[in-house]
């Protein structure tokens, strides 16, 4: 049975439920520059599980737990007994009886689910391998503020299409009726189960799976990720042979034919020599930029960086819709 009050993966949700959450969004958004007080879950307590690194989800719950008047506690994956010494089901009947709400980011998808089912409280998904689904409130509000609607817009996710964020795209997109494109080399297209689930759920929307980057013309939005995602062991040298054909640089932009189309990354982004990982594979391939160039990536930093601020307006709406007390 799907568990509404938590917040697990997009499929969990409809078309007009995630609009409203869509909606909410943007309401959060204006109460925050009108610096109008919006504690309306005073005295609730939420716990954050990160067993990967995070700067926005992190931040974005911590913020937004606390502008709604809520105690917020970090639990980082080498200070609590989760994995080692106890499991996911004795570790959420523990959480769930101490916290109101709990933030979990990981690896399996499956562990997100068991904290959900076993802890009693609404739980919400930080990110698992498979799905990001805070980030596709963020990023849809982004669209819905810029292009003032959703309806009749085509976007293209091109990269590693077998990551959590090409999935989640995948699939809201088709749940909200939005046309979308995955530009992946053929052994980085989207599991069959991911698709066949953006079919199932989708109420409009074209979805095209393609390796052709000139499959970009005509869209509205291109987005992209990094190359590697946390916790893959891969030869980072065969990820860079496979998708340097797929990184967004001009030739690229100037395929999609649309001189008002935007870009968006979910971010970290690896676009200059300013991180160890970037400055290491300088070293070991010469490449300075990989999935974004520094040119685009300065070139759109106004939407980035406002998807970046959107995720803390976003999550706000999610634990707000899971905790209210009607
Ligand atoms: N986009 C995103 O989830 O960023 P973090 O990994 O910094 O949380
Ligand atoms: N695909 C990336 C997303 C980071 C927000 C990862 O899982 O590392």
């Amino acid at each position: 049975m799907v568990n509404k009050a938590s917040f697990l993966k997009e499929i969990d949700f409809s078309k007009a439920e995630l609009m409203e959450l869509i909606d909410l969004s943007i309401q959060f958004k204006g109460l925050k520059e009108k610096r109008i007080s919006h504690k309306y879950l005073e005295g609730l307590n939420i716990a954050l599980i990160f067993e990967k690194a995070s700067t926005r989800t992190r931040s974005a719950f911590t913020v937004a737990g606390q502008d709604l008047g809520m105690n917020v506690t970090y639990l980082g994956s080498g200070e609590i007994q989760l994995g080692k010494k106890e499991s996911v089901e004795d570790t959420a009947k523990v959480l769930g009886s101490m916290f109101d709400g709990i933030e979990y980011r990981g690896f399996k998808q499956e562990d997100v689910e068991t904290l959900s089912k076993y802890s009693g409280v609404p739980v919400w998904n930080g990110l698992t391998d498979t799905w990001h689904p805070t980030q596709m409130i963020a990023d849809f509000m982004t669209l819905k503020e810029h292009f003032g609607t959703l309806e009749g817009l085509s976007i293209a996710y091109i990269g590693d299409g077998r990551n959590n964020m090409a999935n989640s795209l995948l699939v809201t997109s088709a749940i909200l009726g939005v046309n979308v494109t995955i530009i992946s080399p053929k052994t980085l297209q989207p599991e069959q189960e991911i698709i066949d689930l953006a079919h199932a759920h989708n109420t409009g929307a074209i979805l095209t799976i393609t390796d052709d980057v000139n499959a970009v013309a005509g869209v509205d939005m291109i987005y992209t990720d990094v190359w590697v995602s946390m916790g893959e062991e891969v030869d980072f040298k065969e990820r860079i042979d496979l998708l340097l054909p797929y990184q967004i640089n001009s030739d690229l932009l100037a395929k999609t034919g649309n001189d008002q189309v935007i870009v968006m990354h979910c971010l970290p982004a690896f676009h200059d020599l300013n991180t160890e990982i970037g400055r290491d594979i300088y070293e070991q391939y010469g490449l300075s930029e990989l999935e974004i160039t520094d040119e685009v990536f300065q070139k759109y930093s106004t939407t980035i960086f406002q998807e970046a601020e959107n995720r803390m307006h976003s999550i706000k709406a999610i634990m707000y819709r899971s905790l209210k007390r009607l």
